[in-house]
C-alpha cells in the first residue's frame, strides 16, 4: 500500500499570537512544520505534501526540502483539499497530520497505518478526556454532566483511504468542520479509532508552546 502524507500548515496561529505563521514558529530550534513532516517521513509517507501560508511558501520550502509544498486555503479543510489535489494517482492512502502537532510519537502513526493496512477506510487517534465534562446553556449555567466514558479527544495523523477522503472533500463545500474525519462521517463511512498519546497534543496557545519547549528540553519529546 502506497501512503502519502498531507500536512495542513497554512493557518495564521491567531491563538498563539505570534507575527510569524504558526507552522514556522520554532520548538527545539526547528519550526513546528519540520517536526510534523519528519514524523510522516519516518513512517514512510511518500510524498509528503505541505499546504503552506501563501505568503510563506518559499520559506516553508526551504525548511522542508523533502516535502512538496503547495499554497493552502482559508480554512483547514481547504488546505487539505489543495494538498490532496497534488497527491500522485497511484497513492492508496493518506495520513493527514497537523503542522501544529510536532511531537506525535512514532507508535501512534504506526497504529494508524496498521489500521489502514487491516482495511479501515478511515482511522483517527484518540485520547480519553481527563476533565469532567458538562453541557452549559447560553448563560454558562450547567445543564448536565456528560458521560465522558464514551467521549474521545481526537488527534492526528488521521488516516484515510485516498478515494474515501477525495469523495468526502468533493462534497465539502458547505461543511464547516475542524477535522477530515467529520467529512467522512458525514458520508456515512465508519471511522475507526486507535489510541493516540498525550505527546501528540496540538500547539494552540502560548501555554502549549511552553509545554512543547519544556518537553524538548527535558528529552520527553
Ligand atoms: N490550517 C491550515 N489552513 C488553514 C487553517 C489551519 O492548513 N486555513 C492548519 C494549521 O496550520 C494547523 C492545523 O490546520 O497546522 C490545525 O489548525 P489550528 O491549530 O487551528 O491552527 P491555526 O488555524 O493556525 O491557529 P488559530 O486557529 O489559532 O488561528
Ligand atoms: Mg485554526
Amino acid at each position: 500500500m502506497r501512503i502519502a502524507g498531507i500536512v495542513p500548515a497554512a493557518g495564521r496561529g491567531e491563538r498563539l499570537g505570534r507575527p510569524t505563521p504558526k507552522a514556522l514558529v520554532q520548538v527545539g530550534a526547528l519550526p513546528l512544520v519540520v517536526h510534523a513532516v519528519a514524523a510522516l517521513l519516518r513512517a514512510g509517507a511518500d510524498p509528503v505534501v505541505v499546504a503552506a501560508p501563501t505568503d510563506a511558501i518559499e520559506e516553508v520550502r526551504r525548511q522542508v526540502p523533502r516535502a512538496l509544498v503547495v499554497p493552502g486555503g482559508a480554512h483547514r479543510w481547504e488546505s487539505v483539499r489543495l494538498a490532496l489535489d497534488a497527491i500522485p494517482a497511484d497513492v492508496d492512502a493518506v495520513l493527514v497530520h497537523d503542522a501544529a502537532r510536532p511531537f506525535v510519537p512514532d507508535d501512534v502513526v504506526e497504529r494508524v497505518v496498521a489500521a489502514l493496512d487491516a482495511g479501515a477506510a478511515a482511522v483517527v487517534p484518540v485520547a480519553p478526556l481527563a476533565d469532567t465534562v458538562k453541557r452549559v446553556d447560553r448563560d454558562g449555567v450547567v445543564v448536565e454532566t456528560v458521560d465522558r466514558s464514551t467521549l474521545r479527544a481526537v488527534q492526528t495523523p488521521q488516516g484515510f483511504r485516498r478515494d474515501v477522503l477525495a469523495a468526502a472533500h468533493a462534497d465539502a463545500e458547505t461543511l464547516d468542520v475542524t477535522d477530515d474525519a467529520a467529512l467522512v462521517e458525514a458520508m456515512g463511512v465508519a471511522v475507526q479509532t486507535v489510541w493516540g498519546d498525550p505527546r501528540a497534543f496540538k500547539v494552540t496557545t502560548p501555554w502549549d508552546l511552553a509545554v512543547a519547549e519544556a518537553m524538548w528540553e527535558t528529552g520527553k519529546a
